[in-house]
């Protein structure tokens, strides 16, 4: 290891119910990229909090460069050089780029705001680490992967030598992943430190020095990378081997449950977003839908469960066409969703974990009588769920908002998952998950295909399609492209997703 850039030493920290650190040592070199590991709930964002001022301690030291800090809040956090990029993003929609950057740390004259500076500044920034940006964009007209562009950038604006990354790759497309190694490289050779936390073992390989393992709040063991591999730090991770094979019954695909056919849609930032799209989803299979994000996968999904409104086409469930019914009626037709954004459209983050396994579902038989809720049956369901998807939370009334990420994640999963519907749309829904969970949510709908049902998997995790689909569908510029049988390389797929047509 470099010289010693941080220390977090026995670092304590509880919310009611769950200790969520118990002890936490964490030393990172200077120049290093660290990266942090751990099952959902393990306590890395929680730590990272801490040290970004967020939370207090309950005990603990920290030290920078052999120094004891004081951090109370995260303008002290700044003031040490720490910069911080969070699962969720933090930039003012109606802002531009430029805006975002510097506020809060505008370069002045006289108390007034130098924009000739401030903007000289920031494109020096920009060339420095190599992250392009147009500046006078709108901060809401960002797709995600830039959005997080202009989080790191107006980190180090306001003078971060020590970055720390929360899950930064969870939304970004591997084409968009890669850029971001390369600027933590150039960040790194010119003295910069950076804390990587991700769930991908393969990034962590990819881009670490050295690598921290948590576990229910403890760290398991420190490495260096390159003593490191899959198997190593899955273990650790988990305490158990994680299998990546799956059991695949035949292929023997059966009625028709979806139909898309010459599906036309226009979103806010493209106005041919969907030019045409027809396909077909049977009982029994898997159909993956990969693309490099921005080529209509969101306007898909959203036309399909009724939360985007097709301007052509048909879109039939069965034989029933559905291109004008409302959400809550697609619902009803034996469809789930994982949505893609779970903050958004899949949780109500202020309701308790129970009150969000029921949603969608309250007027299901399942959890009311003659439309008057049934509390105990849906307490009752909301325990079954937390059990089989170990979602670590203090209880079944804990707000939503106070699960980890990856625990919000497997409460969407598992709601749609259990009313085994016909269709199920699943849209990212291993994203954030660590590689236990993500193996299970896998195989739950590798058994859901088993079983007769249909799944309509789109992922930006190209693995993940490969491993999983029976059918691959390429979207490219809101048309399909090409389609890849089970069995196809990442190779094939890669020539595809470039927009390059199989003859
Ligand atoms: N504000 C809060 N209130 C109550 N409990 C919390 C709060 N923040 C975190 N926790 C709990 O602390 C534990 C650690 O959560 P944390 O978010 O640090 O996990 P994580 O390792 O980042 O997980 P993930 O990989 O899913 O993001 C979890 O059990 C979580 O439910
Ligand atoms: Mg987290």
């Amino acid at each position: 290891m470099n010289e010693t850039m941080l220390r977090m030493a026995g670092i304590r920290k509880t919310f009611p119910g769950v200790v969520a650190l118990d002890g936490v040592d964490l030393t990172v070199g200077q120049g290093e990229v660290m990266g942090i590991l751990g099952e959902n709930g393990a306590g890395k964002s929680t730590l990272m909090n801490i040290l970004y001022g967020l939370y207090t301690m309950d005990a603990g030291t920290i030290e920078m460069q052999g120094k004891k800090v004081h951090i109370r809040n995260s303008a002290d956090a700044i003031g040490l050089g720490l910069g911080m990029v969070h699962q969720a993003f933090t930039l003012v929609p109606n802002l531009t780029v430029m805006e975002n950057i510097i506020l809060g740390s505008e370069p002045s004259r006289a108390g007034v705001v130098d924009r000739g500076r401030a903007r000289a500044q920031v494109l020096a920034l920009v060339k420095q680490v190599g992250l392009d940006i147009d500046l006078d964009t709108m901060a809401e007209d960002l797709p995600t992967g830039f959005k997080q562009r202009v989080e790191i950038l107006k980190a180090l604006h306001r003078g971060a030598k020590v970055l720390i990354l929360d899950e930064p790759t969870a939304v970004l497309t591997p084409i968009e992943a890669e850029e971001l190694f390369k600027s933590v490289r150039r960040l790194t050779q010119g003295g910069s430190t950076v804390i990587f936390i991700t769930h991908k073992l393969k990034e962590v390989m990819a881009i670490t020095n050295r690598i921290t393992i948590m576990r229910r709040g403890k760290v398991v063991t420190t490495l260096d990378t390159k003593d490191a591999n899959f198997d190593v730090l899955a273990n650790a991770m988990v305490g158990r081997q994680v299998q990546r094979k799956f059991n695949f019954g035949p292929y023997k695909p059966g009625e028709l449950l979806l139909q898309v056919e010459g599906l036309r849609a226009a979103s806010k930032h493209k106005t041919e977003a969907l030019d045409g799209l027809s396909f077909s989803v049977n009982a029994g299979e898997i159909v993956g839908v990969a693309g490099v994000e921005g080529n209509g996968q969101t306007e898909l999904v959203e036309c399909i469960m009724g939360l985007m409104k097709p301007t052509g086409g048909a879109i039939r469930l069965g034989t029933k066409l559905i291109n004008k019914l409302p959400t809550s009626e697609v619902l009803k037709l034996s469809v789930g969703h994982v949505p893609e954004d779970r903050a958004l459209n899949g949780l109500i983050l202020d309701f308790s974990v129970a009150e969000n396994v029921v949603l969608g579902a309250t007027e299901s038989t399942d959890f009311s009588r003659r439309g008057v809720m049934a509390p105990r049956k849906i307490r009752d369901f909301a325990r079954k769920i937390v059990k089989l998807f170990n979602v670590s939370a203090a209880g079944i009334d804990v707000k939503a908002r106070n699960l980890s990420g990856g625990n919000q994640q497997k409460i969407i999963v598992g709601r749609e998952l259990a009313g085994q519907p016909h269709l199920l749309i699943a849209h990212q829904p291993t994203r954030g998950l660590d590689v236990a969970s993500t193996e299970y949510i896998q195989s739950l709908l590798v058994d859901s295909r088993n079983a007769g049902r249909g799944v309509l998997l789109v992922s930006a995790d190209f693995d993940e399609i490969l491993d999983l689909s029976d059918r691959i569908l390429v979207l490219y510029e809101g048309k399909i492209i090409g389609e890849l049988n089970r069995g196809a390389g990442i190779g094939e797929l890669g020539r595809l997703l470039g927009g390059i047509a199989a003859k």
